[in-house]
């Protein structure tokens, strides 16, 4: 495959020579794009004798071979090792004005960017910005090491190792899964928010994050998936249709709009069970002498329910979320495998919520129940990690594709 391994001007672009080698060494074709201050750290010798190619930082040292095109078109994978905050800036605002950066505009493949400088770069409110946009468009930006720095001082920033940013680039190169390629699925994720009055509302702690994981892992595996957000302030990764909701009604009404289509209905939401009888016109006031507020709730429409009784389509898999929490009634599982029972979904993904697990966390530990509450998988991990094991149930349950 052919990998572009952008370096920038950092005290690290030493480390982009042993990167490179791991790169040629795995079987790629690697042509370094450096930029000019790049070369203030290493020569362009260099990396031309290690990679046999050409290294220069300029658009107009081959102009016949339109070589500001031409790499970003043909390359598999692109690498930026280290990324100074000035690439990560010029690669966010979209400029163009070297010959890594036009790269970057053109290539359509994974883009890896392995950040290296000082803190306090690091930290600014600027590069912070720079990196949430370029991870919003999918980017994959790796966080940089925490250790020594250039001068004395010490902290995040460091270029992470060698060996560590080549094995992120060679999964990025491996053939993914596409088993649900042609298959359209609904993602729903976050937390409902029933309004009180014109400014208050109840809500939930849920992140979205899994249900993200979701959805980004079935646009991995080939499928059209449209995640139906509630409330989700965490950026959504590239080729998912995003339908942002606020109230559970609100939630219903996207799901099953987008359900009639859908091959797989996926509710990680964590949808309010209850909500105020009549949310007030006006900002509910504090009454003198009186203590103590009523709330009259009602209970919101059980979407989950809904869809298990209600297919939009013959053979639709319908996959419910549990966030339980073990009591004296029984332990976490028990509970997940009377709702599995109770709920019908073809799968239950019960989880356990509480003292730091579940919500808002990077990790999960989840198992997969049946409708029958019998374990079909246990998966923990990263959300990404649970999200794939949540896949890997649905796709064999799939009605065949026509
Ligand atoms: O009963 P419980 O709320 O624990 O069930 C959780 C599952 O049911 C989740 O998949 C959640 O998205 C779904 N749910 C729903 N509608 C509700 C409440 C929960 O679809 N009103």
């Amino acid at each position: 495959m052919r990998i572009v391994l952008g370096v920038t001007g950092g005290i690290a672009a030493y480390k982009a020579a042993i990167l490179l080698r791991l790169l040629t060494e795995a079987g790629h074709r690697v042509r370094v794009v450096p930029t000019r201050t790049a070369l203030e750290f290493v020569g362009r010798p260099t990396w031309e004798a290690l990679s046999g190619e050409p290294a220069t930082p300029e658009v107009f040292d081959d102009v016949t071979g339109v070589t500001h095109v031409a790499l970003g078109q043909q390359a598999d994978l692109v690498v930026v090792a280290p990324a100074t905050a000035d690439l990560l800036a010029r690669a966010a605002a979209g400029i163009a004005d070297d010959l890594l950066t036009t790269t970057l505009l053109v290539a359509r493949c994974p883009v890896l960017l392995a950040p290296a400088m000082h803190t306090q770069m690091w930290q600014h409110p600027a590069t912070v910005a720079n990196v949430a946009t370029l991870r919003l468009r999918g980017v994959h930006v790796l966080e940089p090491a925490v250790g020594r720095l250039t001068g004395a001082d010490s902290g995040a920033g460091r270029l992470p190792e060698p060996e560590e940013i080549a094995a992120a680039a060679l999964a990025l190169l491996r053939p993914g899964r596409q088993d649900l390629a042609g298959r359209r699925v609904v993602v729903s994720a976050g937390g409902t928010r029933e309004p009180l009055d014109p400014v208050r509302f109840l809500g939930n702690r849920s992140s979205g994050r899994q249900g993200i994981a979701l959805a980004a892992a079935a646009a991995q595996r080939g499928a059209a998936v449209t995640l139906v957000a509630a409330n989700v302030a965490l950026p959504v990764g590239p080729g998912v249709d995003v339908v942002p909701v606020e109230t559970a009604e609100q939630l219903r009404d996207a799901v099953q709009a987008a359900a009639a289509q859908a091959d797989a209905v996926v509710m990680a939401a964590a949808v309010a069970d209850f909500r105020p009888v009549a949310p007030a016109v006006a900002k509910i006031k504090k009454q003198p002498g009186v203590a103590v507020h009523r709330l009259d709730l009602v209970e919101t429409p059980d979407i989950l329910a809904g869809l298990v009784t209600h297919r939009a389509r013959a053979g639709q898999v319908v996959v419910g979320f549990a966030a339980e929490t073990g009591d004296a009634d029984g332990d976490v599982l028990a509970h997940g495998r009377a709702k599995a029972r109770r709920k019908g979904a073809d799968l239950l993904v019960v989880n356990a919520v509480g003292e730091g697990l579940g919500f808002g966390t990077a990790h999960n530990d989840v198992v997969i129940l049946d409708a029958a509450g019998d374990e079909v998988a246990h998966a923990a991990g990263s959300k990404d990690d649970v999200a794939h094991a949540v896949w890997d149930a649905v796709a064999p349950l799939l009605a065949p594709a026509g």
